[in-house]
């Protein structure tokens, strides 16, 4: 099965995720930086997808993403399964703690994809996120600021969970 992940990240740390998840995802994964000018069609080549952004400006879309979000609107995702990654700081930012994650969870429903990979809320401190559906992270949500420690751990429970999902 062929997966790409396609991230933004502005001050390293979404990448240096990214970077982990494709050392140690069984069979790897792609990695691809979006930017205003990327091309939406690079997803078509995939199986299953991986969407990662940081949230900035009190709930936001990170940059590059927001430069791009708009790009995928021409494209399929039926029948493909997509999970969503998400970083925040639950310390500085307990009112929109990793939100960024919404606007990809709606982006996905909106172009027909299957959004896998929830994550239960358990072990984060923090008021509000919008990244929180049914009771449960729209996706993986990591906290590099205030939580480094729990990282490692937390992303390989996850990338086994998605392994599973995108496989049945
Ligand atoms: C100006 C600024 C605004 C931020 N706003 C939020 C926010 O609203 N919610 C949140 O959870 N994290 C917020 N963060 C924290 C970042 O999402 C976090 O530091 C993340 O790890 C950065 O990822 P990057 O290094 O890939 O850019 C903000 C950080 C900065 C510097």
């Amino acid at each position: 099965m062929s997966i790409g992940l396609f991230y933004g990240s502005t001050n390293g740390n979404t990448k240096r995720i990214a970077e982990m998840i494709q050392a140690q995802y069984p069979g790897g994964v792609d990695l691809h930086k979006v930017h205003e000018d990327f091309d939406p069609e690079t997803f078509d080549q995939y199986d299953a997808i991986i969407l990662a952004s940081p949230t900035y400006g009190q709930g936001s879309l990170q940059e590059d993403w927001a430069d791009f979000i708009w790009e995928m609107d021409d494209i399929d995702l039926s029948g493909k399964k997509v999970a969503l990654l998400g970083l925040g700081d639950q310390g500085e930012y307990p009112n929109s703690f990793a939100d960024a994650l919404l606007e990809l969870y709606d982006k996905v429903h909106e172009l027909g994809g299957e959004v896998v990979g929830a994550w239960p809320t358990g072990g984060y401190t923090f008021n509000q996120s919008k990244a929180v559906v049914k009771g449960a992270f729209v996706g993986l949500v990591l906290d590099v600021d205030r939580q480094a420690e729990l990282t490692q751990e937390r992303l390989a429970r996850w990338l086994e969970q998605i392994r599973q999902e995108f496989a049945g």
